[in-house]
């Protein structure tokens, strides 16, 4: 691996950045939104499609991918990039997140935390060092810290000690992860909404040091005000020369808010879940397929899209495949939506690079208001 990982900031306008990750395996331009591949697909997405989207980056799942098919036998096979084919930047979460919303009988120690698999009932231990060590195994480019994320509502006591822990837990991460080049290690900055909590965690990590800085413990359901107005102080605690990672995020007028508040990269199940379930985003918001008025219109879902189900399909075609429950409607919804989320990114990494990103974010909500045609 010749090239280190690093970070180059472009421009700026107002608290927004536009930059390049630089890995070995090709460069993630900034802010950068990254589908969510689980399972080691982006569910009805060949890699080949996802990257035409214009993605420059997935993420993957340690908890999934330990649980089914093992990290050991994805190593075996060359691993995660060679076993799913997608050549480009993988970032792996770090699985103390999905555990906590998806195992059960979960206990958690000063040591890590034991659960059972969501597929078998099968018991298993992550901690910071197996957590460590299983994204090595998959091949990982941007390993998470080992971590863990309140669920709110919780008491601001409980907060500090669970980010008090998360601290300790992402000492032991830097510790276990070592130095490995051409791959980064991310710390993630907890603390709920209480600012003093989340400066104490970004002091924590920037003193361990980190390739890049996530911040964490958003988007569980505290409302988007409420996000907003950590994000209106939390990246400024950060390093201004590191990527920082919003996990989770999400609608697009949350990416556009938190492009604005100076967020780097973001993922979400969103635009890849949804269009399995017939929904669709576009520049005038939010579509629902199923919905009866698609059932005659000749048009497509967006005429200013250049996807391929804008391209080749009428309402009433996608209207029709949803409810006749076939597959392609997962396949072209969700080549859609991605489509939709990359260009959204485009064109604020655009307006970002030429200090008119007030302009563009008054003409992407001017557009969503009119709503759909
Ligand atoms: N995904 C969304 N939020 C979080 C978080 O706080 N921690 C981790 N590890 N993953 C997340
Ligand atoms: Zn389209």
């Amino acid at each position: 691996m010749s090239e280190r990982f690093h970070f180059t900031l472009r421009t700026t306008d107002g608290r927004a950045r536009t930059g390049t990750i630089h890995t070995p395996r090709g460069e993630i331009r900034t802010p950068a939104f990254m589908p969510v591949g689980t399972a080691a697909t982006v569910k009805a997405m060949l890699p080949e499609s996802v990257r035409a989207t214009g993605a420059d980056i997935l993420l993957g799942n340690t908890y999934h991918l330990m649980l089914r098919p093992g990290a050991e036998r994805i190593a075996r096979l060359g691993g995660l990039h060679r076993f799913m084919n997608w050549d480009r930047p993988i970032l792996t979460d770090s699985g103390g997140f999905q555990v906590m919303s998806l195992a059960a009988l979960r206990k958690l120690t000063e040591d890590g935390v034991t659960f059972s698999s969501h597929i078998d009932g099968s018991k298993h231990t992550l901690s910071p060092e197996t957590s460590m060590e299983i994204q090595r195994l998959l091949g990982s480019d941007i390993v998470m810290c080992f971590d863990e994320c309140p669920a709110l509502p919780a008491t601001e006591e409980a907060v500090a000690q669970s980010m008090r822990l998360s601290m300790r837990w992402a000492q032991r991460s830097r510790d276990a992860f070592g130095d490995r080049p051409g791959h980064a290690l991310f710390g993630i900055m907890q603390g709920g909404v209480t600012p003093e909590l989340r400066e104490e965690s970004a002091e924590a990590l920037k003193s361990i040091g980190f390739d890049g800085y996530a911040i964490g413990g958003l988007a569980v359901g505290e409302g988007q005000e409420a996000m907003f107005g950590v994000l209106d102080y939390a990246p400024g605690f950060l390093p201004v020369d590191k990527p920082r990672y919003l996990m989770g995020v999400g609608k697009p007028d949350d990416i556009v808010g938190a492009v604005q508040r100076g967020v780097d990269m973001m993922d979400c199940v969103l635009p890849s879940r949804s269009g399995r379930t017939g929904q669709a985003w576009t520049r005038r918001g939010q579509v629902n397929i199923k919905n009866a008025r698609h059932a005659d219109d000749p048009r497509p879902l967006d005429e200013h899209c250049t996807c391929p189900a804008c391209t080749g399909y009428s309402r009433a075609y996608l209207h029709h495949v949803f409810r006749a429950g076939e597959m392609i409607s997962g396949m072209l919804l969700t080549w859609h939506n991605l489509h939709y989320f990359q260009e959204l990114m485009e064109g604020l990494r655009g307006a970002i690079a030429e200090g008119r990103l007030d302009d563009h974010v008054a003409d992407f909500h001017a557009a969503r208001a009119q709503g759909d045609i």
